[in-house]
Order: C-alpha cells, then structure tokens, then sequence
C-alpha cells in the first residue's frame, strides 16, 4: 500500500480520533490533579491526561493539515483573507430565524475553523506546561484551563450545529 493511501485511510479517521481523544480527556479531567508538574503521587488518570494528551496534541496538528490541506483553509479560515460575505450571510439569516445550511465558508465551517485553533491553543499549552521550568508550570496550567473553557464551548455549539444534519434527511 503506497503512503498516500495510508495517509487518505488516517485521514478519515483524524475527526472521529480528535472526538474521541478530546472527550475522553474533557470528560476525566474532574479526577486529576497534577498541579506543576508529575510526581510519583500521579494516578492512572494523571497520566492517561499527560500521555495521552501529548499524543493528542500531535493528532490535532494532522488534523489541522488536513483541514488545510488542498486551498481548504479558504473554507474554514476565509476571514484570513476576508472572505466574510458568505458568513455575514449566516448570520444575517439566524437574525431572519434561517438556519445555516453546511459546507462552504459560512458559519458553520469558521466555527470548525475556530474550533481547530482552539484544539490547538490547548494543546499548544499543554505542551508548554510539560517542557516548562517547574517554576512557571503554573502559568501554563492556568493558560491550558482557560482555553479549555473556550473549548468546551465550541464542542457545545458545534455538536448543536451537527443537529442541523439531522434536517437534511427531511429535505
Ligand atoms: C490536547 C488535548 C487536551 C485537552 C482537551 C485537555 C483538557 C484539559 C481539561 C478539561 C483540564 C481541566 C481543566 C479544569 O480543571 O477546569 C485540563 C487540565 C490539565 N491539563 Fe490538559 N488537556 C489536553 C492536553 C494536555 C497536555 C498535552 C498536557 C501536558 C502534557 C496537559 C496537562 C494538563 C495539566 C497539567 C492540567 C491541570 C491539572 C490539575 O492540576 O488540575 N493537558 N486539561
Ligand atoms: C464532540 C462531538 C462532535 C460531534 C458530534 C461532531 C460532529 C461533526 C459533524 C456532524 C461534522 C460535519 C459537519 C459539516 O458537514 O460541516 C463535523 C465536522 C467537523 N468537526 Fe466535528 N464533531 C465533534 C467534535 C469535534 C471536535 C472536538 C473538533 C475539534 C476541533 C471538531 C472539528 C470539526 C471540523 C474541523 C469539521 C470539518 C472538517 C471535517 O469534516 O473533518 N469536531 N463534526
């Protein structure tokens, strides 16, 4: 099998490994507490946390290549070059009480888009945490659980949006 046709199968799977992933950590996070940095105090859930979000950390970069990848950075990013018409749109119509539809530069892509940058933010701070002096873990700590409220927001609304799906079957 040519490395192309490994990279397509990975890729298919990059959303569902990312929801997964991100879940699991959000959803276990009540029974950690790590603090500046891993002892050997630290339970199983400490270190599935570290771990595993380590290697999470390097699914959500595929995962940013992949929504890039081919000029699709247009579709998730367009306000990177203004590109705002079609999202303005969105919104216009929300205000008319029209849902929007998927795909395209609309709302529903920026905020994938948006999504992906703040998997990245926590992610990012995350590993920030890991490789810092133990001294200033505790910035990176605070940073990481900041954007992480962020990010529970966008999976909230995002999992809203993906209901939307469920009006197409009708259509
Ligand atoms: C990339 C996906 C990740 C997600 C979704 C995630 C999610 C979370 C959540 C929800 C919390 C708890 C926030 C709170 O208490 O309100 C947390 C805390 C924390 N995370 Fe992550 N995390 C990720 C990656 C990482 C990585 C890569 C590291 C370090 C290698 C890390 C280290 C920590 C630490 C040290 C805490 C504070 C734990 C404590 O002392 O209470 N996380 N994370
Ligand atoms: C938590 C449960 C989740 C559900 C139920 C869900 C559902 C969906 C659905 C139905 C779509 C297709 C929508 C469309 O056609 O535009 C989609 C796409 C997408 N989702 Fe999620 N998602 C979840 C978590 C996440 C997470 C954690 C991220 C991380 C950033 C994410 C990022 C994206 C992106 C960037 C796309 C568009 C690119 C692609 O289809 O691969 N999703 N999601």
């Amino acid at each position: 099998m040519s490395i192309k046709r490994v990279w397509q199968g990975f890729e298919a799977v990059l959303h569902a490994l990312v929801l997964v992933m991100s879940l699991l950590l959000l959803f276990t996070s009540p029974w950690i507490l790590i603090g500046r940095q891993l002892t050997e105090r630290a339970g199983f859930w400490d270190l599935f946390h570290v771990y595993g979000g380590l290697l999470t950390a390097m699914v959500a970069v595929l995962f940013l290549i992949k929504v890039c990848k081919g000029g699709q950075w247009r579709l998730f990013f367009p306000w990177l070059i203004f590109d705002v018409k079609p999202l303005l749109s969105d919104v216009g119509g929300l205000l008319r009480g029209q849902l929007p539809h998927s795909g395209g530069k609309g709302l529903i892509s920026v905020i994938e888009g948006v999504g992906v940058i703040l998997l990245l933010l926590v992610a990012l701070t995350g590993v920030a945490w890991f490789v810092a002096e133990p001294a200033n873990a505790l910035t990176w700590r605070h940073y990481h659980i900041m954007f992480t409220h962020g990010f529970i927001g966008f999976i909230v609304l995002h999992c809203l949006l993906g209901l939307l799906h469920i009006r197409d079957f009708f259509n």
